[in-house]
C-alpha cells in the first residue's frame, strides 16, 4: 500500500487528479471506476481543468460508477447519475454514452445488478478505481457486515450512512433507504485502486481500515489485500 498523507484538501485533489489523468495518458481507452460523495469533487474540478487545457483527452475513456440510490432516476438532483453529469461528465470530453451508473429505477433490481457485473466484464475490467470512504468504513455502499459481498447487489443503508448523507437532502426522510452498489469483487479486481479521504472526522476510520485488522465489519479494510492500492489522506 502506498499511503500518502498531505496537508490540505487542495493537495489531495491535485494528487488524485494527477493519478487519474496519468492513467488516462498511459491508456487513453481505459476504464475508470468512479465515485461520488464530497471527497472527489475537488479532484473532478482539477481533471476538468486539465481536460480543458488539452493536457488529457477523455474521448476514448469509459467509466463505471460504484453505486446509485434505489428509487432515484438520473434527473433527481441527489442521484449519483446527476452528480456525475454535473461534477464531471459535463465538463470533460468523455462520450456520455460511455459512462455507466447503475440504474436506481430498474424494475428488476436483481437483473440490473447482474447486468452491471456483466458490463464491467465486457468492458475488460476496471483499470483504476477511485473510492471515498464512509464514516463506518463503507466503500461504494458496501456497508459493515459479517462477510464481504462479491457481486453488485442491493443494500439497505445503515442508519449512520442515511444520517451522513441526509446533509444533501431536504430532510432525513427523503434519503433513500436502499442502494445498488458494486460489490467487493468488482472493486478488488480493479487493476489499481485509489482511495481518498479528508477531514479529522475520517481519521479514525482511515486508521482502522488501513492499519487495523481485515474484517467485513470495516469493509474498506479488504483493500489492504489489493496489490496496487494508493490511499491519500488529508486531515484538513
Ligand atoms: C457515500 C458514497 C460513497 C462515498 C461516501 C463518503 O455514501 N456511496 O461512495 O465514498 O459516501 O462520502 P464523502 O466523501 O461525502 O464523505
Amino acid at each position: 500500500m502506498n499511503f500518502i498523507k498531505v496537508n490540505t484538501y487542495e493537495e489531495l485533489s491535485a494528487r488524485a487528479a494527477a493519478i487519474i489523468c496519468g492513467q488516462v495518458a498511459m491508456k487513453p481507452n481505459c476504464v475508470l471506476g468512479l465515485a461520488t460523495g464530497s471527497s472527489p469533487v475537488g479532484a473532478y474540478k482539477k481533471i476538468a481543468e486539465k481536460n480543458n487545457t488539452g493536457e488529457v483527452d477523455f474521448s476514448n475513456v469509459k467509466s463505471v460508477n460504484l453505486d446509485e440510490y434505489v428509487g432515484l432516476n438520473g434527473d433527481h438532483e441527489q442521484s449519483y447519475r446527476y452528480f456525475m453529469n454535473n461534477n464531471l461528465f459535463k465538463h470533460i470530453n468523455i462520450d456520455i454514452n460511455n459512462t455507466y451508473v447503475p440504474n436506481g429505477c430498474a424494475t428488476d433490481v436483481e437483473a440490473e445488478c447482474k447486468a452491471y457485473d456483466v458490463l464491467i466484464e465486457k468492458l475488460g475490467g476496471i483499470d483504476l478505481q477511485l473510492l471515498g470512504i464512509g464514516y463506518d468504513g463503507h466503500i461504494g455502499f458496501n456497508e459493515p457486515d459479517t462477510y464481504f459481498e462479491k457481486a453488485t447487489h442491493k443494500v439497505t443503508l445503515d442508519s449512520s450512512t442515511i444520517e451522513a448523507n441526509s446533509r444533501f437532502f431536504a430532510s432525513r426522510d427523503d434519503v433513500p433507504t436502499q442502494a445498488i452498489t458494486m460489490g467487493m469483487g468488482g472493486i478488488m479486481s480493479a487493476k489499481k485502486v485509489l482511495l481518498i479521504a479528508n477531514g479529522k472526522g475520517k481519521r479514525d476510520i482511515v486508521e482502522k481500515a488501513f492499519f487495523g485488522p481485515i474484517t467485513p465489519s470495516v469493509p474498506a479494510s479488504i483493500l489492504q489485500l489489493h496489490p496496487d492500492l494508493t490511499v491519500i489522506y488529508s486531515e484538513n
